[in-house]
């Protein structure tokens, strides 16, 4: 049984925060990703390398085989929106909403259709579905706090953390959408063939996601 493992993960948090765990299970990164513009990384376990993507890519890579393993928000994953991935584990990190935001005091019309600009297109359109508004949905890839403020859209939908970024736009979050936090995602074929070696992976990042969560108790 093969015991090579692929773990697709994007620098930036989701890197930065997955680090403590992976090196709890017992793997370290042979060169700093941050400073490196290689995307393979080996790492300090004979059997396990990196590949760095961007972090909505993540999914991909993940379902077609290209890594076994990956490290995704929730807030991609619901709008990747495949059937065709394990998610076993949650990491507990880079935790932050999804939600709907509009100019602060801005009242939204209860009828007709809504403008709504988003990078999560999908969640979008599914949300509006399930409290049936219309909604015509744009597609930003970045700054989506600027779509209301020149009239592009009425609404955004984006993930808030501190809530900083929509407040120095003077926008407000209103609708929660979802709450976010990464999650390690498996290959369903890789969970078959590596068995032996993902389930150890996912037990040894398990025992430190609880760890870390003790210790911030
Ligand atoms: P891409 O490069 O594909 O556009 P991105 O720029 O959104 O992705 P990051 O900013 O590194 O990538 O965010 C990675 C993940 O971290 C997001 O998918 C989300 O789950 C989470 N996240 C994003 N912003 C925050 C935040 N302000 N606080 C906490 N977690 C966040
Ligand atoms: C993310 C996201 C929001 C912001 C929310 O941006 O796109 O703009 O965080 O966090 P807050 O509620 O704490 O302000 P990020 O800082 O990752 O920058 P980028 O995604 O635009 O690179």
């Amino acid at each position: 049984m093969s015991r090579q493992i692929t773990i697709a993960l994007s620098k930036g948090r989701i890197l930065k925060d997955t680090l403590p765990l992976l090196k709890a299970a017992g793997i370290e990164l042979v060169e700093d990703p941050a400073k490196s513009r290689k995307l393979i990384i080996p790492t300090s376990h004979p059997d396990v390398n990196l590949l760095i993507v961007r972090a909505s890519d993540v999914p991909t890579y993940v379902e077609y085989g290209a890594a076994d393993v990956g490290v995704a928000g929730k807030d991609v994953l619901l709008e990747h929106g495949s059937t065709e991935l394990y998610e076993p584990l949650d990491l507990n990190i880079a935790c932050c909403k999804l939600m709907t935001a509009c100019r602060t005091g801005y009242e939204v019309p209860e009828q007709g259709r809504l403008k709504v600009a988003t990078k999560f297109v999908n969640v979008a359109k599914r949300y509006y579905a399930s409290i049936g508004r219309q909604a015509d949905v744009i597609k930003l890839y970045g700054s989506m706090e600027l779509a209301p403020l020149v009239g592009l859209a009425d609404i955004i939908v984006d993930v808030v953390d501190t809530g900083n970024t929509l407040r120095a736009n003077g926008l407000e979050p209103r609708d929660m959408i979802a709450e976010v936090s990464s999650r390690l995602i498996v290959n369903k074929a890789s969970m078959k063939v590596k068995f032996e070696a993902i389930n150890q992976l996912l037990d040894q990042l398990g025992t430190a996601v609880n760890a870390g969560s003790a210790s911030e108790e």
